[in-house]
């Protein structure tokens, strides 16, 4: 049957602007770095794509090597795009990304002209789009002058390829830098996408948030901590078919009994909020208005509305919440 996206999609979600842009995105933004390759089951993939649309998310998040293999996740979302929403593409932000390993030999990786050019242009095939709404560049290069790459991502834009530009992975230094050139270039960076969550707080030790200044947007990659956030391994086993279980990104040796019991910590004031732990670990990020949307995966469509169902308690964290959070936090280590 052909998709018809629900009409009251924009009733419930929250828009959050990009730093100083005229670029507003959902408050909850869907990745596409797993779950969604060659080998993800084709129609829970679509299904989360349309449920995800349907509850006001507008943007989806991709980048060059998503998979596996590299490259099936955009050629994926291209066929979902193809099939049931290509009809609403002035409603989508689509965002890709070049930077990790992508073809052999010099030019398939960090951060060259070279690379990113032609990278864009492949994206935009295996998609069928003329353009992305965001190209980021993934990581920063040591090895090659931030001007050339920030120079990459201008002339993009001026191609039409991308309408906005952003980074991921910079720290608060090479940030600025990056923001300084992009602006001087006419084509301001509107995000920086980072790792950040209850368990991972190097973007406060770093003052990351301080310095983006609400001049450039931030979107937190990984909020649940890649599951960990969840009520997957509260009772300390590693379900089939759960990210841990491939011991690859997510790693088993990291569920030890007493992080199991930090978690079930969590979950304790997550419960005592109305919240279940990755709808209390969404909640914690959207709580700082200097973050733009939280970036979440999922791999059903139940976790994915579970996951949407936190915008619904809008409940503060009181000051005890907020420190009994933070010293799980730190024994977490
Ligand atoms: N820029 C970068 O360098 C970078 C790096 C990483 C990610 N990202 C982006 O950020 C997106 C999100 O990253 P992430 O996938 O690590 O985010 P995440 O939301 O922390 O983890 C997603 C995983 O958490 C589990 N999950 C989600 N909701 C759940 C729920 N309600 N109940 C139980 N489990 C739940 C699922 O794991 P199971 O499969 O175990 O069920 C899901 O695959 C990516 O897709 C990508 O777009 C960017």
């Amino acid at each position: 049957m052909k998709y018809r996206a629900e009409t009251r999609r924009y009733e419930d979600m929250e828009y959050r602007r990009c730093g100083e842009s005229g670029l507003a995105l959902s408050a909850l933004s869907l990745g596409l770095w797993h779950n969604f390759g060659q080998e993800a089951d084709s129609q829970a993939a679509k299904a989360m794509v349309e449920c995800a649309f349907d509850r006001g998310i507008t943007h989806f998040d991709l980048a060059n090597n998503y998979g596996p293999p590299p490259g099936s996740a955009e050629e994926r979302f291209g066929r979902i795009l193809r099939e049931s929403l290509s009809p609403y593409r002035d409603e989508l932000v689509i965002s890709t990304k070049a930077g990790y390993t992508m073809w052999p030999g010099p030019y398939g990786d960090w951060g060259s002209r070279k690379y990113l050019v032609a990278s864009l242009d492949q994206s935009l095939k295996r998609m069928g789009l003329e353009y992305v709404d965001i190209f980021y560049h993934h990581r920063p290069d040591p090895n090659t002058p931030l001007e050339e790459t920030m120079g990459a991502l201008s002339h993009l834009v001026n191609q039409g390829k991308a309408l906005y530009v952003g980074i991921s992975n910079y720290k608060a230094d090479e940030a600025k830098r990056a923001m300084a050139l992009l602006k001087e270039a006419g084509t301001p960076c509107i995000l920086n996408q980072v790792r950040y969550s209850i368990l991972d707080r190097w973007v406060e030790k770093d003052g990351l948030l301080d310095a983006m200044a609400n001049r450039c947007g931030t979107i937190c990659f990984s909020p649940l901590a890649q599951g960990l956030l969840s009520s997957t391994y509260l009772d300390g086993s590693i379900p089939q078919g759960s990210r841990a279980r491939e011991d690859h990104f997510l790693k088993q040796k990291m569920i030890t009994p007493y992080r199991v019991q930090l978690l079930n910590e969590l979950n304790t004031i997550a419960r005592s909020r109305g919240q279940s732990l990755s709808q209390m670990a969404i909640s914690w990020l959207l709580k700082d208005e200097r973050i733009t949307s939280v970036l979440i995966g999922a791999r059903t469509t139940a976790q994915l509305r579970e996951n949407i169902d936190a915008l619904s308690n809008t409940a503060p964290f009181t000051a005890e919440e907020r420190e009994a959070i933070d010293r799980v936090s730190e024994r977490w280590g």
